[in-house]
């Protein structure tokens, strides 16, 4: 298996209801695993909280007709960006892209699909910083993280069902 010939497709909050179902329907396979976890269950809720911001970006991929993976993220509301409270001194630009899902269908994983689904999505962002959230448990993919440029500032739980998150930062400006 190649991601080759995997088409990159990006679509905005006015396309959530023509995607939200390709949305769930490649959770349920990324997660087939861990449909158990009641915050693994929650996954529609998240779908329409982040669809629903009007600077909403998704980036699926699909192999013919069929779609693969795709992550998504929106700007940060000024002020509740993830990383406050891990960075010292606040740096002087703040805008900061939140990425809050990447997801790989098991049969394209290994294939770099990963890497370019999360490039597409964050060549074109104007912010400063992207930051993401990723459980502690999970080491391989905060590795992977840090070979994107990703660098761990912190930790949180943002819900009392969530994993306990480490907070990864991406300068999106640097050279
Ligand atoms: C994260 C993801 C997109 C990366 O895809 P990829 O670039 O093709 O890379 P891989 O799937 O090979 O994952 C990289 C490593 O992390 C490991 N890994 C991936 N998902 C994992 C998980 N949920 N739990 C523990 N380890 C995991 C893989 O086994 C792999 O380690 P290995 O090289 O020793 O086999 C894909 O693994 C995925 O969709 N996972 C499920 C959803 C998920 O957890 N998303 C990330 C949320 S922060």
């Amino acid at each position: 298996m190649t991601a080759a010939h995997v088409v990159l497709r990006h679509y905005t909050h006015d396309d959530l209801g023509a995607i939200r179902q390709v949305l769930l329907d490649v959770h349920a396979d990324a997660y087939a695993d861990r449909m158990d976890e009641p915050f693994v269950q929650r996954f529609p809720w998240f779908v329409d909280h982040w669809g629903g911001k009007p600077g909403f970006s998704c980036v699926i991929g699909y192999d013919g007709d069929e779609p693969v993976g795709f992550t998504y993220g929106a700007p940060a509301d000024p002020g509740r960006e993830w990383w406050r409270g891990y960075l010292q001194p606040v740096p002087a630009e703040t805008a900061t892209f939140s990425l809050s899902e990447l997801m790989v269908r098991p049969k394209w994983r290994k294939t770099g699909v990963s890497q370019r689904l999360h490039q597409t999505l964050v060549a074109s962002r104007p912010e400063t910083f992207a930051v993401l959230t990723v459980d502690t448990k999970r080491p391989k993919i905060q590795a992977l993280y840090e070979s994107w440029g990703y660098r761990k500032i912190g930790e949180q739980q943002p819900f009392p069902d969530s994993p306990l998150y480490a907070v990864m930062l991406r300068d999106l400006q640097a050279t």
